[in-house]
């Protein structure tokens, strides 16, 4: 790193350019670490975000910057890489008829068995957390019920708004005003909102690549994986779903986003509605 950007060498982020083997680079980087598959048409967005950490770390060219990534030891400027290049988008009550279902069917079949669900690409946590207000919604306050929330995601920024609970006015868009009244607390003059600590203590958040060694033992009754695997290629996703399925319980259940299909019929698991699979 030797150039640097701005008044000292005359060179502004916007004459920054991306080359087509710069571009090259960052796509098998990031297909071979998340699986991602990133197409042609993303070459202006890649070179937006990752503009934002070449600017900060003044580097004057994205082969400097690629170089940087490759050859740092201590792993950090991998993993804001790929924080910037992973799209976080997510929203409370996301898909909301996965919810409904979970409350008409997955619920009422829990009986007082301990069970755990895994929220699998979490994002900021509006996912887990759904799943914990729906939970809640059914058993009451007063009620411990027996499930246990798992929340991972690839992202570490992802991963720490999640564990801090904090959203805005706007992240609570599609959240009733009785729920946004019984489970957040809104922050003083700041316009944002606690999630309640009786929701974050039934999820358990880490960091986890999917496409990776998986630490944790099922089985788990629930596995929400929804718009994570939509930019992986065909073999990567049947090899997760095919893992996913080693982890359910007989019975257990499988969402995917309702913009992804199952990968491969033969896997032993049965539609029951779209983007739900029950194995
Ligand atoms: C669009 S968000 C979806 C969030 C949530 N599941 C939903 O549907 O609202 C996709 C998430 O997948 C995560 N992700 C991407 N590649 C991943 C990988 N290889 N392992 C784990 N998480 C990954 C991203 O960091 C991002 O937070």
């Amino acid at each position: 790193m030797t150039m640097k950007i701005g008044k000292e060498t005359g060179i502004y982020p916007g004459q920054v350019e991306l080359k087509a083997a710069d571009f090259d680079r960052v796509r098998s980087l990031i297909d071979r670490y998340c699986g991602i598959n990133l197409h042609e048409g993303k070459q202006a967005l890649v070179r937006a975000r990752l503009m934002k950490r070449i600017r900060k770390l003044g580097i004057s060219s994205f082969g400097e910057y690629l170089d940087y990534v490759e050859n740092d030891e201590s792993g950090e400027e991998f993993l804001s890489f790929v924080d910037v290049l992973t799209t976080n988008k997510t929203s409370f009550f996301r898909e909301s008829q996965h919810f409904d279902f979970i409350r008409q069917k997955v619920i009422p079949q829990l009986g007082g068995r301990q069970v755990k669900w895994w929220s699998a690409g979490c994002s900021t946590g509006e996912e887990p957390a759904t799943l914990a207000i729906t939970l809640l919604e059914a058993f009451g306050d007063s009620h411990t019920d027996p499930v246990r929330i798992l929340a991972t995601d690839i992202s570490g920024e992802a991963l720490t708004k999640a564990k801090a609970g904090v959203y805005t006015r706007s992240n609570l868009a599609g959240v009733p005003d009785s729920v946004r009244k019984r489970y957040f607390r809104e922050i003083d003059g700041a316009d944002e909102y606690k999630l309640a600590d009786t929701i974050q203590k039934k999820i358990t958040y880490g960091r986890l690549n999917l496409l990776k060694q998986w630490p944790m033992k099922g089985p788990f009754q629930l596995i929400m994986c929804r718009n994570v695997m939509i930019y992986f290629k065909r073999p990567t996703q049947q090899q997760i779903v095919s893992r996913f399925y080693d982890l359910l319980e007989p019975g257990g259940y499988l969402f995917l986003g309702h913009s992804e299909n199952l990968p491969d019929k033969g896997i032993g698991l049965t539609s029951l509605q779209p983007a739900v699979y029950q194995k």
